[in-house]
């Protein structure tokens, strides 16, 4: 046979009843075809649906807690930290594009609790980063007071349940970056009284008292201090003391290992994947999971394309189902106590795909759902792994004080710390 062919059913004759008999079957054969591409989807829609309901009916019975959120960020790249700039309660989507929170969007993702983050950068370091700080907390604290009927303000474990039980949104203070305390244990009790519950040991710049994450990549050309020095381990002790919690996301492995060591309290991670799966530095490698799986502590899982979708495992796009890889190793490898969320929404760049912004987050839940997570197991993710952290941190911080453990004075002199020409007290 040669040249166009007409497209009969029934193969090569032309004989009219083969031609009626081939359309029968072939109309058989397409309604067969056509019924299978269009039930399967069906029967896997529904299922679908069935495990984001079930994914929307756990986050509302427990607090969706989230490590780390650079709102506050975006108010002052965006709007000098004038809060009345924009309005929250409606959606931003059109007004800041590139922003990925706001209360219509909160309400739909289910967030129940955020960790914000008092974020600010490391070129401020022994020059006015109190100050800075001291600007991004009360920036903070004007748009948690600008929205009371949503947000309230917190700093304990029980604070989250009373504002979740009561249908609001508990807003807590992360410092993201030991640069911000410079250098001062005073500084540091100082932004607990304020508020603040976590501090991350550094951003990415080595502080007096630690190395950061970048000390670990290949091409790192600056000495590190090889972990915490004793200045570092009195910050721990100190932050012990507050019953404020260690955040080593950001921090070198060497100084994971030694916060490990040193805290008498859990840490956490407040936005950090996983480096077996993504081999970025920012990561949190096998041996320090099963560190922190001992010291009882929580990796809260960053979206991140560049911590989620990274050699050995990169492909084209970030990918909701990479994330769920992240949480599910983290199950996998330490059991389900020591894994949750901290997404890193308008801290970045990029976003994965599936997960733009924080209305997102049902979505998460579903995928892991659908791979068979139980809801228990859904919940502590969620938030129930979170809690019993932050309380056993008031637990120790509270034995300290009774054991009358007082605050530590000890200080890096002015002169020890050569660049700066910021400084003019006696010591
Ligand atoms: C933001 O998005 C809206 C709607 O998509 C568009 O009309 C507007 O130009 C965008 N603004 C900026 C500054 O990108
Ligand atoms: C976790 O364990 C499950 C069950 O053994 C397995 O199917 C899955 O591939 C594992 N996930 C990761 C990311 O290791
Ligand atoms: C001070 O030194 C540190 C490294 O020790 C460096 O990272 C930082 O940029 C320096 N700061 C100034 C203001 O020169």
């Amino acid at each position: 046979m040669s040249g166009k062919e007409p497209l009969t059913f029934g193969g090569g004759g032309c004989n009219k009843n083969r031609l009626l008999i081939g359309g029968v079957i072939g109309f058989v054969v397409f309604a067969i075809i056509t019924g299978l591409a269009v039930g399967i989807p069906l029967s896997k829609r529904s299922t679908d649906e069935e495990n984001l309901a079930r994914a929307k009916k756990i986050l509302n019975e427990v607090p969706l807690i989230d490590g780390h959120n650079d709102l506050a960020w975006q108010y002052r790249a965006q709007a000098q930290n004038q809060v009345h700039q924009v309005n929250l309660a409606e959606s931003l989507i059109g007004i800041w594009n590139t922003t990925h929170t706001d209360i219509p969007r909160i309400e739909q993702g289910q967030l129940r609790a955020q960790f914000w983050a008092l974020y600010v950068p490391c070129d401020s370091q022994y020059i006015d980063a109190v100050r800075q700080s001291f600007d991004q907390m009360d920036t903070i604290k004007k748009f948690v007071a600008r929205y009371p009927d949503v947000f309230r303000f917190v700093t304990t474990a029980d604070g989250i349940m009373n504002e979740f039980n009561a249908g609001r949104f508990a807003s807590l203070v992360g410092l993201e970056g030991g640069h911000s305390i410079d250098s001062s244990l005073g500084n540091l009790r100082m932004f607990y009284d304020l508020g603040v519950r976590y501090m991350a040991i550094t951003h990415s710049c080595n502080t007096q008292g630690a190395d950061n994450w970048k000390m670990d990549n290949a091409d790192n050309t600056i000495t590190p201090l090889n972990g915490l020095t004793d200045f570092g381990k009195l910050v721990i002790k100190e932050m012990n003391r507050l019953g404020m919690l260690v955040d080593l996301s950001h921090v070198s492995e060497k100084t994971m290992l030694d916060s490990l060591e040193v805290s008498t309290a859990p840490v956490i991670f407040s936005h950090s994947s996983v480096w077996a799966i993504c081999n970025h530095n920012r990561n949190v490698r096998d041996n320090v999971l099963l560190k922190t799986k001992e010291n009882g502590g929580v990796v809260m899982v960053n979206f991140y394309p560049g911590y989620i979708n990274c050699a050995p495992n990169e492909l084209p796009q970030a990918t909701l189902a990479q994330v769920a890889n992240h949480i599910d190793y983290i199950k996998n490898l330490t059991g389900v106590d020591h894994v949750g969320i901290g997404a890193d929404y308008d801290g970045v760049p990029r976003v994965t795909v599936g997960l733009e912004d924080v209305s997102t987050y049902p979505a998460l839940f579903a995928e892991l759902a659908r791979r068979g997570w139980t809801d228990a197991e859904l919940k502590k993710l969620a938030g129930e792994n979170l809690l019993p952290v932050l309380k056993n941190a008031e637990e120790v911080r509270d034995q300290m004080m009774k054991d009358e453990v007082p605050p530590y004075e000890d200080h890096i002199p002015n002169k020890q710390i050569k660049n700066t020409t910021c400084r003019s007290g006696p010591f």
